[in-house]
């Protein structure tokens, strides 16, 4: 059997300063660790074994980063990679999408408002900056019956990552630091990351998805725009019009409305 990983020894640690500097109504805790598999799994076991709402899981590199759709999130250190436990009460099994929307406003709104860039949203699980990708949500849930039993949201940002070292297919993300041309202090981006994903999950749980989606259309990716989304084997064409109060993608098509609920879109304006 391998040994279970250590965390680090929390005295002296600047990331948990830096959620100490955090309202911390929710999340209170942080275990951090040199290297994981994955945050995402970590703390999917530690809400199998009923682990409070709060526990924030961060790792200075990940051996097996998951992404959505089964993909890989490629996890040099560098990057910036943690989950949060949530044990949403006012949250229906088939709102879950809305936590990863809630969570993208939230990182988007820090790299605004701390860095001074121009992020976007790419429904749904996306954070550009111009026509790359600098980081991604990924929100992994249990239920018991019909209701949620815990939720995981993962985020993965590349701050200090150097894109140059990264698998040839993957050269087309960005890192915040090329874009700010300079290094990113981590805890401190952390620090305000856990304040404003406290602030808008907060929001979504006391007033429900009608007071964040102004805030996700305002920052969305392609709004208004032609797309094609991939969605299982099928190609659907049209205009990004709208987000439906369940999170789905409403697109005009040449046969009307449609809603996605799940799917990869391509934003056809930035095609050339
Ligand atoms: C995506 O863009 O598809 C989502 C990427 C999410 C990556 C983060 S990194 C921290 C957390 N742990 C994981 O294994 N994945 C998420």
């Amino acid at each position: 059997m391998v040994d279970p990983p250590i965390p680090l020894e929390p005295r002296n640690d600047p990331f948990q300063h830096a959620l100490r500097n955090t309202s911390q109504i929710v999340f209170k805790r942080l275990l951090h660790f040199e290297l994981l598999t994955s945050t995402n799994e970590y703390l999917k076991q530690q809400g199998n074994i009923g682990e409070q709402e709060g526990l924030i899981v961060l790792a200075d590199e990940q051996t097996a980063g998951k992404g959505r759709l089964n993909r890989s999130w490629y996890s040099p250190r560098g990057g910036l990679y943690f989950s949060i436990l949530l044990r949403p009460i006012s949250i229906k099994a088939e709102q879950v999408p809305l936590i990863t929307l809630t969570a993208g406003v939230a990182v988007a709104k820090v790299l605004q408002s701390s860095l001074g860039i121009q992020p976007s949203l790419k429904w749904p699980n996306d954070v550009m900056v111009g026509q790359k990708k600098v980081g991604g949500i990924l929100a992994e849930s249990a239920f018991i019956g019909n209701d949620i039993d815990f939720v995981v949201v993962g985020i993965g940002i590349n701050a200090n990552s150097s894109i140059k070292d990264f698998p040839v297919e993957l050269q087309a993300v960005a890192s915040l630091q090329d874009l700010v041309q300079r290094q990113i202090n981590l805890p401190r981006l952390f620090g305000y990351l856990i304040g404003q994903l406290e602030f808008w999950y907060l929001r979504l749980c006391d007033k429900g998805f009608p007071a964040i989606a102004p805030h996700w259309k305002q920052l969305c990716y392609h709004l208004n725009q032609q797309v094609s989304i991939k969605e299982e084997d099928k190609i659907i064409i049209g205009i990004a019009k709208d987000i439906a109060a369940d999170g789905s993608l409403i697109i005009l098509t040449d046969k009307g409305r449609i809603s996605i609920r799940s799917g990869d879109v391509i934003s056809l304006q930035y095609l050339g």
